[in-house]
């Protein structure tokens, strides 16, 4: 990872904004409408951000949201870089290092995933408590630049205890139901077969999706908390008898739209309690 490529890419957007933000946002597929809450907001597209990727997936507007949310200041992240969308994993977590230079400390990720575990249900919002990489992919893989973070970043906490903590406590304040899990990490496109999901529920998995693991790894080799969401879309393969769609997906993120905002924006609120 080219440390003058991230300060080019933080020098240029510094130069855009007044407020230094302290709160990263990567919002996940159908969940970018958070960033339309944010005050005061400078958007900045990707494509005009020196070494950033372009997204090109439906859906995804592509772009840097800064402003204040609930009165902290955010950089929010309207579309991510897939994996398989043909990026390499230093493109795909770019942004992540761009957030860290920029002074951020605490970023929450949020997912559209699949529920591996039964009990869980399209519109659930689920509290990623752990995650497994299932991919053998790995975004840190290549010589380590240690101004960056050290070559054998622990993972025993990649989700912060103290946020995982927060995020139960403002879940129950707003009455609202919060189920907790292990994320998975698949490449994707393809979704899985039932023999794959039965897999993932024996090897420990609760949702499986198709990103966040990445960006985590980095930020966490960054040095930053990190607090993880999944909006669970749809039941993973061979549990209903029905097909996957990514139709599917969108439609149940619109319908949990209002939970998932309240949410987020009230967990952000708190963030100085933490
Ligand atoms: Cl079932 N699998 C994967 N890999 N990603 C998903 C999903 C399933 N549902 C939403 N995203």
């Amino acid at each position: 990872m080219n440390i003058e490529l991230i300060k080019t890419a933080s020098s240029f957007i510094s130069e855009k904004i007044d407020q230094e933000p302290k709160v990263g946002l990567i919002l996940g597929s159908g969940l970018g409408m958070l960033a339309d809450e944010i005050e005061n907001p400078v958007k900045i597209k990707y494509s005009e951000i020196p070494g950033f990727p372009t997204s090109t997936v439906e859906g995804h507007a592509g772009q840097l949201v800064i402003g204040s949310l609930k009165g902290l200041p955010v950089l929010a992240m309207q579309g991510r870089f897939h994996f398989y969308e043909g990026y390499g994993l230093d493109q795909v977590t770019f942004p992540v290092r761009v957030m860290r230079d920029l002074g951020i400390e605490t970023m929450v990720v949020t997912n559209a995933a699949g529920a591996v575990n039964p009990s869980l249900e399209p519109g659930d919002l689920m509290l990623i408590t752990d995650h497994i990489n299932n991919t053998g992919a790995n975004p840190l893989i290549g010589s380590n630049d240690s101004a960056l973070g050290v070559r054998f970043p622990d993972m025993s906490t990649a989700y912060s205890p103290q946020l995982q903590q927060l995020a139960r406590t403002v879940a129950e304040n707003l009455n609202l139901p919060l189920r907790e899990g292990v994320y998975v990490w698949n490449s994707g496109p393809s979704y899985e077969t039932p023999a794959e999901i039965r897999m993932l529920q024996q090897i420990g998995g609760d949702a499986v999706g198709m990103s966040t693991v990445p960006e985590v790894i980095v930020a966490r080799h960054a040095g930053m908390d990190v607090v993880g969401i999944s909006c669970i879309s749809n039941m993973a393969a061979g549990i209903l008898d029905q097909p996957l769609s990514h139709d599917e997906v969108i439609e149940t993120t619109e319908r949990v739209r209002e939970q998932f905002l309240s949410f987020v924006k009230e967990l952000v609120a708190n963030f100085s309690k933490k």
